[in-house]
């Protein structure tokens, strides 16, 4: 059964908004040089998507997608990759893009596999941030919006593979919550 939506937690007006301010932080922190963003599928999508539209830097675009390691099991921090870089990151700037963090753990798995590859700079940025949930600490230099525990949906974020195209962020209703 498709799960169902409660209210809107962050109207689209206030995540372009959000969007724009973060697209001028982050060309004005990375001015005169050349950045990688790199999208982490498939929750970034529609924040990559607006984001870059927002630096006024030269950037290149790659994407990598991880195994989720789903409620069901222990939360080891053990992420699979399952579509790798195309490029090579060593000496380049480099930013991670994301559309939340929770308990940190798919983050701090991928920022150490990367940081390995010696990139010349290692910079994450997520829409949503998640605090209570955290596990293990992970840097976060460009920040959205701070949430509190709800399970959110909308702008790319998903229950069980719904409401990935809302252009709002909602909560979904308790009851009908299912992980992806
Ligand atoms: C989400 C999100 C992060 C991760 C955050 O991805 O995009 O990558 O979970 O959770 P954590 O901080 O607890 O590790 P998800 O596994 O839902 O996959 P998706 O991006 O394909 O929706």
């Amino acid at each position: 059964m498709r799960p169902e939506v409660d209210s809107v937690l962050i109207t689209a007006d206030q995540i372009a908004a959000r969007v724009k301010e973060l697209g001028e932080e982050i060309s004005r922190d990375f001015r005169g040089r050349e950045l990688l963003v790199v999208g982490i599928l498939k929750g970034s999508v529609v924040f990559v998507a607006d984001l870059i539209r927002n630096l006024k830097i030269p950037i290149c675009l790659d994407f990598v997608a991880v195994s989720s390691y789903g409620a069901s099991t222990t939360s080891s921090g053990v992420v699979r990759f399952l579509k790798d870089l195309d490029e090579s990151i060593e000496g380049r700037n480099v930013l991670v893009v994301d559309d939340i963090i929770d308990t940190g753990l798919t983050l701090r798995y991928l920022l150490d596999n990367l940081s390995r590859r010696q990139p010349a700079e290692l910079k994450l940025c997520v829409l949503l941030d998640k605090p209570s949930r955290r596990k293990v600490e992970v840097p976060v230099h460009y920040r959205g919006f701070t949430i509190p525990d709800a399970f959110v949906v909308g702008y790319g974020l998903d229950c069980g593979g719904w409401f990935r195209n809302f252009p709002d962020i909602w909560v979904v209703k308790k009851a009908t919550a299912v992980r992806a």
